[in-house]
């Protein structure tokens, strides 16, 4: 959601911004823009409403260069996608350009102050108020000073940083931003609370961008801000001031990503990539986790003792789309694995919630991300009333990662598609993990913890075999991407996998899609059952199998088609009953979510394909959901 970069060095910056941008066009915008700076005093923007590529239009019709500047994907919160509501905003009469991820909540009580003293404003956007308030800062160290660029540069830039600080210090809300000032166009200054930030250090040269994947290919040196950290970026110097500790020297990484991993290696789109990565991500989020001698799992990064986790009485897993439903996934393979009670919360709900949780409850905050706000300010709220906070992310430094006390990496690659896929059923199998590790310290007998290892290893190369389906389910979506409506039904480990299908299809095809526990459908949404509305089962042999087969026979006794996902020996037993029918492997009873998830993640691919929807990039979606 929204999308940061910038540049200082000795090279033209705009190829740079227009690259990093596309880089971030997956986190989801509707519009976009950049400004460059040049020494003869010049500061240019570009903007426009709508595809990064109108942009790009724009700038080849009066193209604008600088060796400092920076860029936006804006995904709009105040003020509609418009040319006018896009970053950059400037500051003053052009003193300044600002562009700004986050939510400023108290702008309106700054935007009056601030045209009571004479600033325009152009744009509804709550940025816009940060780019006056630095001007009219700076404006009143100017006044004072008249400071040429080169003093500046002797004074380390430190009275524009004490401009950029007064106006942070009046900020209520989230934000990573870029400064860049007309007058000093060899700095950018950045700063960044609860919205991310990295620059990545090259050879006589600074990237800024708001995650890694533009820096992919241009430098493997990466600083992760933090929150209350300003960063002063020239081509040769980056000094990081932090609000409270004062200057500290800046933390530089290796940046362990490869050009392949944020590109799509041939498939037409991310999404498709992503599906068809799980069998080797699955074998990444387990590599090094298992073992066998020991029939369970370990984890490198909980940071908690064996003797803590055995006291351990409640589990709360929260999250939320996709990652509440592995939380969902999560809460019945602890029960069943380690008999400890779980509770699942939607992150924006539990923020808000105040839950009687006892000493010995331990929280999980599932996300791929890492990102996402509600999932941050509840684990923020869990951590203040004092209970023990671990994060499940993929992201690397991300926030929740970084503020948990603990975690687990899901080590499965950047995820671009904005429909989640490949994460989600590492969530699945991290959790599975989890729950094999808690219940070896209780009741599991390393008989059964080798049985679950067995199944465990054997995962990959069954989610391999699922991946097969692949052309009977484009066929399926072929025959039914015009209806209106789906169900998607299961029970039991099947039922999080329905919520997961349907959310899947809603979210990159637009239409509208249910899921269901299969029994709870007739107290209710059977109503909605007729020819044009496909019910999908998500109905793999066990426990349960028998009971979901008679509620197919409700469906079919109202004549709705249905769509059945299951295993061999299923399908032999479902026989006509469905109209269609998905074959997946057989696999133990608590990872058939992982595999039922691949006929419904191509089911929805192929129908978007379909109906010509924009799969990698759905409308009004954003990859990371970075406000509240
Ligand atoms: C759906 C999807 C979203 C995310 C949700 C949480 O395909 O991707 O529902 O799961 O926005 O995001 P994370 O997992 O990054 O916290």
């Amino acid at each position: 959601m929204c999308g940061i970069v910038g540049y200082v060095g000795h090279r033209d910056c705009v190829d740079f911004l227009l690259q990093g941008l596309r880089r971030l066009e997956y986190r989801g915008y509707d519009s976009s823009g950049v400004v460059a700076l040049t020494h003869g005093g010049r500061m240019q923007t570009a903007k426009a409403a709508g595809r990064l590529d109108k942009l790009i239009g724009r700038l080849a019709h009066s193209p604008i260069h600088g060796t400092t500047g920076v860029g936006h994907t804006r995904w709009a919160t105040h003020g509609p996608a418009t040319d006018e509501n896009s970053h950059p905003h400037i500051g003053g009469d052009g003193l300044l350009a600002v562009v700004h991820n986050g939510v400023i909540e108290n702008f309106r009580s700054l935007k009056e102050r601030l045209e009571a003293a004479g600033y325009i404003f152009r744009s509804a956007t709550d940025t816009e108020v940060v780019a006056h308030l630095i001007a009219s800062y700076w404006e009143q160290e100017h006044a004072a000073t008249s400071l040429t660029a080169a003093e500046m540069v002797e004074q380390n830039y430190e009275p524009l940083v004490r401009c950029v600080r007064a106006a942070l210090q009046k900020l209520r809300g989230t934000y990573g931003l870029a400064v860049v000032f007309r007058d000093f166009p060899d700095v950018v200054i950045a700063a960044k609370l609860g919205s991310p930030l990295v620059v990545g250090v090259g050879d006589g040269e600074h990237f800024l961008a708001s995650d890694s994947s533009p820096l992919v290919g241009v430098t493997d040196k990466i600083v992760y801000l933090d929150d209350h950290e300003i960063a002063v970026i020239t081509a040769d110097t980056l000094r990081v001031l932090h609000r409270d500790l004062g200057e500290k020297p800046a933390d530089v990484r290796t940046l362990a990503l490869a050009a392949g991993e944020v590109d799509k290696g041939g498939y037409e789109h991310f999404m498709l990539k992503e599906i068809f990565e799980q069998p080797d991500t699955l074998c990444n989020t387990m590599r090094g986790r298992l073992k066998p001698d020991e029939a369970t799992a370990h984890f490198g990064g909980l940071n908690l003792s064996p003797k803590e986790l055995r006291s351990v009485r409640r589990i709360v897993l929260t999250g939320c789309g996709t990652s509440w439903h592995a939380a969902l996934v999560g809460e019945y393979v602890i029960e069943e694995l380690a008999r400890i009670p779980v509770e699942v919360e939607y992150a924006s709900e539990l923020r808000y919630r105040n839950p009687p949780l006892d000493d010995g409850t331990l929280v999980f905050a599932i996300t791929q991300s890492g990102e996402t706000a509600d999932t941050l300010a509840a684990m923020r709220e869990m951590k203040r009333m004092g209970h023990t906070t671990l994060a499940i992310s993929n992201v690397v430094g991300s926030s929740i990662a970084k503020e948990a006390h603990g975690g687990i990496y899901l080590h499965a690659g950047p995820e671009i598609g904005v429909a989640s896929t490949k994460a989600f059923t590492s969530q699945c199998v991290a959790l599975t993990m989890l729950g094999l590790y808690l219940g070896r310290m209780r009741h599991l007998s390393p008989v059964q913890g080798a049985r679950i290892i067995d199944d465990l290893q054997a995962l990959p190369e069954q989610v391999r075999a699922a991946l097969a389906c692949d052309e009977a389910v484009r066929q399926i979506a072929d025959k039914y991407a015009q209806c209106g409506t789906f169900l998607y039904l299961g029970r039991q480990f099947n039922f999080p996998a329905a919520l997961e299908g349907a959310l899947k299809l809603k979210e990159i095809s637009y239409i509208h899609a249910e899921g269901y526990p299969a029994a709870e459908m007739k107290h209710g949404p059977i109503a909605l059952v007729d020819e044009n509305t496909p019910s999908v089962f998500i109905v793999p042999q066990g426990a349960v199998f028998e009971k979901v087969i008679s509620n197919m026979e409700e469906i079919k006794a109202r004549g709705g088609p249905v769509i059945a996902v299951t295993c061999a020996e299923g399908a032999a037993t479902i026989g006509d009953l469905a109209d269609d029918v998905i074959e997946v492997p057989t696999v133990a009873d608590f990872l058939q979510p992982i595999v039922t998830a691949i006929p419904t993640q191509l089911l929805a691919y192929y129908i978007a394909l379909r109906r010509g929807c924009d799969v990698d990039k759905p409308r009004n979606l954003a990859k990371s959901v970075t406000v509240e």
